[in-house]
């Protein structure tokens, strides 16, 4: 992509100037004009694997959206500093599941009677007010890449027979990691609604279930639609449809390949020359892989054309990476992100169970 040539040289300037006391992880949805600043770039697990791996750098700039940011946080020791060059860069995912909402329906599962029997399992794309909540009643993190993981062994701290999960906050991955992945039923997953009295679930529901699905989802994996996949399989015979698991059960369903960014680049990597592939992720990670593959005569399109980037993703974009990597070298810190000890406690324990896993 075109990049301004004075803040490229700005950018490797500042950089330099600070040496190894600055760390820069991108992930993979990160504009190109970022990632090429980036000490190491990977999907949400290996991001906040990588970020404790540098305990000598004093100031982690984490391109990428602040809930990653809060996790490098809490991973990385009380002298790091982790950095986001732009606060606006959140997630409208993990904006809908708030502490209170979630305080709420843990006293309706409470009421209902099957609190006990609960572990919460969260996604990575959560606030650290959501991963807390999980530490603290006993339940762990996961990410895309180890969802399965994180689920079989939330069903085995308990008698497997009644023990539930409560997924937040994607409905999504919870659906398509226990239907596809799991061999469980639809009808074992409900959604419990955040803005309906009782989740919008009766009793009966709630205790019939296996999963508790908490209604959110990706604004951007959500538009990818059983359309776009019959769309291109008709379009390009042959093609391969792997998607990400955020996006909609019925997609899900329809592709040939499932799993997170990490496990897209490797899929590619390994995809024999002459290829086809129509990849449902987001279009800065789709971008890039086309042009890298393209040479080998692997042929990327992304699987629907009327799907664009992810905003928030996008807002960490050159200048403020440049305005960011100036102010550190000059000393002044900026747009630190910092979660409070007590927050950082519980869900460094859920982090940690996600670490953990086998
Ligand atoms: P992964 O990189 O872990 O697949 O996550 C995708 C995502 O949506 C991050 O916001
Ligand atoms: Fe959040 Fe979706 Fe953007 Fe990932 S792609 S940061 S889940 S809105």
């Amino acid at each position: 992509s075109p990049s301004d040539p004075d803040l490229v040289e700005r950018a490797r300037a500042a950089k330099e100037k600070l040496g190894d006391k600055v760390f820069v992880l991108g992930h993979h949805y990160q504009r190109d004009e970022v990632i090429q600043f980036a000490d190491v770039t990977g999907d949400s697990f290996k991001l906040a694997r990588d970020a404790a791996a540098r305990p000598e750098a004093e100031y982690i700039v984490f391109c990428g959206v602040h809930f990653m940011a809060e996790s490098a946080d809490i991973l990385t020791s009380a002298e790091q500093k982790v950095v986001l060059p732009d606060l606006a860069a959140g997630c409208s995912m993990a904006d809908m599941a708030t502490a209170e909402q979630v305080a709420e329906c843990w006293d309706v599962l409470t009421e209902a009677g099957i609190a006990e029997q609960v572990v919460p399992v969260s996604y990575m794309n959560s606030s650290a007010d959501i991963k807390a909540f999980t530490g603290k009643h006993g339940g762990t993190i996961c990410t895309s890449s180890n969802a399965r993981r994180a689920l079989e062994w939330a069903f085995g701290q308990g008698d497997p027979a009644s023990t539930k999960v409560l997924f937040l906050p994607d409905q999504h991955l919870g659906r398509n990691t226990a239907v596809r992945d799991m061999g469980m039923s639809l009808e074992d997953c409900v959604v419990y609604n955040p803005h309906k009295p009782n989740g919008g679930l009766t009793t009966e529901e709630l205790r019939a279930a296996k999963m508790i699905l908490w209604r959110g989802h990706c604004s951007v994996h959500g538009r990818f639609s059983l359309e776009s996949v019959n769309d291109v399989r008709a379009r390009i015979p042959g093609v391969n449809v792997l998607v990400h698991p955020e996006c909609r059960h019925e997609v899900v369903a329809a592709a040939d390949h499932v799993g997170s960014t990490e496990y897209i680049i490797k899929a590619l990597e390994e995809a024999p020359a002459g290829s086809k592939w129509a990849i449902g992720t987001e279009l800065n990670l789709v971008r890039r892989l086309a042009n890298r593959f393209a040479p080998e005569g692997k042929e990327i399109v992304f699987l629907d054309r009327t799907v664009c980037f992810c905003s928030t993703m996008n807002r960490i974009d050159l200048p403020h990476l440049v305005w960011t990597l100036e102010s550190l070298a000059e000393g002044t810190l900026v747009n630190r992100i910092e979660v409070d000890a007590e927050t950082e406690a519980f869900a460094k324990l859920a982090l940690e169970r996600m670490l953990a896993l086998p």
